[in-house]
């Protein structure tokens, strides 16, 4: 591991932690926050594809001002962090993160107040964005049915801009509160967003919670579009228990990934423990055992195989750590 501070370098936190002498202060950067940072944390059970070593730091936060406390120690220590979600679109490396890994879990991030009368909804960065497509279509509120199926959490799904061929979730954000890693808050809005395909213009490293605009309809109706949704995502995807990050590649230009690994023949290819799934090309699904260098190593045959034959280059849309 990287020490997080050098001999000579100063700290504002030197006082906040009260430490007697220099190598205390670099070897307890979170002195004072040990309720909520854990250290060596196992990440693979935290992610969809169950792989991947520990986090160095895992810090889960109860508020912004706390956050702001990590997110500031971060900074002045040197310690890379990172946000996870419910790890549905994320990769971890099987040496895992030498840096701190913030999860926003808990009632303050999962916060959801809706207005039936505006239709806007606000909501906090942990929130489950299942659970909120069911909410939103119980207060008859549509615009979420296009997130049916797709796991993750609400800070997730507007860093990615989660969503399919039926919509994405960017396309119903009004604003976004964020801190950056100095921990300062801002709001970015609808008029300065930019929401393209699994991309955001949000810079700022911790997105804190948005506010959506919903828009009044028939209850029944909404539920019946969130159910076929549902539906033509089990009928062609591995299932939600299925050890994957969902679609691996971004569809190319006029072109979908899956199609082009499937009509490359490469459906049930395996390397290691992870095979290319014999439901839908664009997932690799890991079996017990299988490893982060493994999944790794099919992305890079299957991008060749793709070339070979097609002369496209996929593009990989999960994230990996470090
Ligand atoms: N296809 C094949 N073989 C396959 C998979 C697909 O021939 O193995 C064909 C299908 O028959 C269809 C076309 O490819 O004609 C497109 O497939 P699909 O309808 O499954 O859509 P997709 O473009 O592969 C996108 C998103 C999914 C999302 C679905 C449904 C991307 C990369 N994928 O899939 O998102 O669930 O639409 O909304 O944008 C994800 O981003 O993680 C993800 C899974």
């Amino acid at each position: 591991m990287t020490e997080p501070l050098s001999p000579n370098s100063t700290s504002s936190h030197a006082a906040h932690v009260g430490a007697p002498s220099m190598r205390i202060v670099r070897d307890q950067p979170f002195a004072g926050l040990e309720s909520v940072i854990e250290e060596n944390k196992t990440l693979a059970p935290l992610t969809w594809y169950r792989i991947g070593g520990p986090a160095r730091y895992f810090a889960t936060p109860v508020d912004e001002a706390q956050l702001q406390d990590v997110a500031q120690r971060c900074s002045d220590f040197g310690i890379a962090s990172y946000v996870l979600g419910f790890g549905a679109n994320l990769l971890v490396g099987d040496q895992g993160v030498d840096g701190c890994v913030v999860r926003l879990a808990g009632d303050h991030w999962q916060s959801v107040e809706i207005d039936e009368k505006t239709g806007v909804v606000t909501v906090g960065a942990g929130v489950d964005v299942q659970k909120l497509v069911i909410r939103a279509a119980r207060a008859g509120l549509s615009g979420l049915e296009c997130m049916a199926g797709i796991p993750g959490t609400v800070g997730g799904a507007v860093r990615m801009n989660a969503g399919g061929r039926f919509g994405d979730f960017g396309s119903r954000v009004l604003t976004v509160k964020v801190m950056d890693t100095a921990g300062t808050v801002f709001t970015r809005t609808r008029d300065d967003l930019v929401f393209g395909y699994r991309t955001t213009n949000i810079s700022a490293r911790y997105i804190l919670g948005a506010t959506l605009q919903l828009e009044p309809d028939d209850p029944d109706d909404i539920a019946k579009r969130t159910r076929d949704i549902w539906m033509y995502k089990r009928n062609s995807q591995p299932p939600m228990s299925a050890h994957c990050a969902g679609c691996i590649f971004k569809n190319p230009p006029d072109a979908s990934a899956g199609m082009l690994i499937d009509r490359a023949g490469l459906k049930g290819l395996r390397v290691g423990n992870t095979e290319v799934s014999t439901i839908h090309a664009n997932f690799i699904v890991a079996h017990p055992g299988a490893t982060c260098a493994d999944v790794l190593k099919l992305v890079n045959i299957i991008k060749e195989r793709v070339y070979d034959k097609f002369q496209v280059t996929l593009e990989s849309e999960v994230k990996v750590w470090p």
